[in-house]
């Protein structure tokens, strides 16, 4: 039947919006990209020196990223963001995450070189965040996605979050106007399903009706024969 085609056309073309329509979310929830520029640590936790310490980063309820090449106290490591472990995390413009620096230890509970609340609106305007403790690390940090909303937000905080929330206004009334027409689309393909059928089963009662009067004729002539 054709309507079906129609029909069947219709739900892909909705799936395919719903799509289209999820792949915009991402760009509202905006988050960015840390990587790690370069960092010296002052000291190591390990009793005895001459073992390497294990380094690494960890934000809440994320992955452990390991630093395999930070080995020396007092030496500058310095990163080019492409290595296997980067990027460090990612940072949303509307929440911080608790991260740190930690050092492995196999005897007692891992030793901290710094813990603390990162957020995106700490980088500066080139995209840059540094983390210095005293006796223990300084880390430097880059976030070029960072920047942008924290350059937006301080310059121009209010037409930034205006457009936000244009934006936000936009998706829901394309959505709005998306499903009313999918439900208007049903609902007239439903109508037109049933006066379709509704008028195959007349077609088909008359003809009944019409078969019957035929064989009423021919059992009337057999009588009169
Ligand atoms: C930390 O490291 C960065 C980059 O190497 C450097 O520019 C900065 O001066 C350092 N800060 C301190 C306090 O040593």
């Amino acid at each position: 039947m054709p309507i079906w085609e129609s029909r069947n056309s219709r739900v892909s073309a909705i799936v395919l919006l719903c799509c289209l329509f999820l792949s915009c979310f991402p760009g509202l929830i905006i988050s960015a990209v840390v990587t790690l520029d370069s960092i010296e640590i002052y000291n190591t936790h390990e009793v005895l020196k001459v073992v390497e310490p294990s380094v690494y980063f960890v934000c809440k309820g994320e992955n452990r990223i390991e630093l395999p090449d930070v080995k020396k106290a007092n030496e500058l490591y310095k990163f080019k963001g492409e290595e296997s472990w980067q990027p460090l995390t990612e940072l949303s413009d509307k929440k911080c995450k608790r991260c740190g620096f930690y050092e492995k230890d196999t005897l007692k509970s891992d030793d901290i070189f710094d813990e603390w609340e990162f957020c995106s609106s700490e980088f500066t305007a080139d995209g840059k965040y540094i983390r210095f403790k005293n006796k223990e690390l300084n880390a430097t940090f880059s976030c070029p996605e960072c920047k942008t909303s924290v350059t937006a937000s301080s310059s121009n905080s209010d037409s930034h979050q205006g457009g936000n929330r244009m934006h936000v206004a936009l998706i829901i009334l394309i959505s709005v106007l998306v499903s009313t027409a999918f439900i208007l689309g049903l609902v007239v393909a439903f109508k037109y399903w049933q006066k379709r059928k509704r008028q195959q089963e007349q077609a088909r009662f008359l003809k009944l009706f019409e078969d019957g009067d035929d064989i009423e004729d021919e059992l009337g002539l057999g009588n009169v024969i």
